[in-house]
């Protein structure tokens, strides 16, 4: 387990106000791990720290060895969406249990021989409490949607980011619910303006109407 934030934190540790700060950022992220892993993620354990270093499970590869990041394996496109489908998953799944990671890239995705691992959570943010939250999610499902595209270019036109925040604010998201990837176009200003056109052609035919009633009364 290598981990250089925290390791970082531990030779910076002598000044008091930093290791405040830095022990209220481990916790979030224990408190993310435990939350995370009691909503069905795959998430590295945490076990404790040790002299202001958390220390956690090591993700492993297939062969027992550390696992590589997604920034540093080779992807046959199949592989690409199928990863890009998992990860979209664990999105979903985090975000039901009020989370949203707010740094995910291929940097901090683990492939371990169990396919995709999202680590490195001590930024991640309350769904529910934060006004960027929305924003946020949107970004890291565009992170993937990227990176993922250039071993599966067809995942670059997906709009999973929009549709999962859409479900997650009508209270309808759950891990379950089917994803299309694709956003309805809003077409409620141009439907506006048709509605107006037909209330005017309406109103016209009516009076038009009316005009040839009136000349067959009063005619010969
Ligand atoms: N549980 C883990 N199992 C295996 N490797 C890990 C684990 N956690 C972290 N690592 C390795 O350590 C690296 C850094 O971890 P992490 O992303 O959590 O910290 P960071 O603060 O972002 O550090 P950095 O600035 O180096 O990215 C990861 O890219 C990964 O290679
Ligand atoms: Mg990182």
């Amino acid at each position: 387990m290598k981990n250089s934030r925290r390791a970082r934190a531990m030779e910076k540790g002598s000044r008091y106000g930093r290791k405040e700060k830095e022990s209220a950022w481990q916790c979030a992220e224990v408190d993310a791990l435990y939350r995370l892993a009691a909503a069905g993620l795959r998430v590295p354990q945490p076990y404790g720290f040790f002299e202001g270093v958390l220390l956690m499970e090591m993700v492993a590869d297939a062969d027992g060895d550390a696992a590589p990041r997604l920034a540093d394996v080779d992807l046959m496109s199949e592989q690409a969406v199928e990863y890009h489908r998992m990860l979209i998953g664990q999105v979903v799944r985090m975000l039901c249990a009020g989370l949203v990671h707010g740094d995910l890239s291929e940097f901090n995705i683990l492939i371990s021989a169990n396919g995709p691992v999202i680590i490195d959570l001590p930024q991640a943010v309350d769904a529910a409490g934060n006004n960027h939250a929305g924003r946020m999610l949107e970004r890291d499902v565009e992170n993937l949607a990227n990176y993922l595209g250039q071993f599966a270019p067809e995942l670059r036109g997906t709009d999973y980011g929009k549709e999962i925040w859409n479900l997650y604010e009508a209270g309808m998201l759950t891990p379950e619910t089917p994803l299309t990837g694709r956003v309805e176009q809003s077409t409620e200003l141009a439907d506006v303006d048709a509605i107006l056109k037909e209330i005017e052609d309406v109103r016209a035919e009516a009076l038009r109407r009316q005009e040839r009633l009136k000349a067959q009364d009063s005619g010969p």
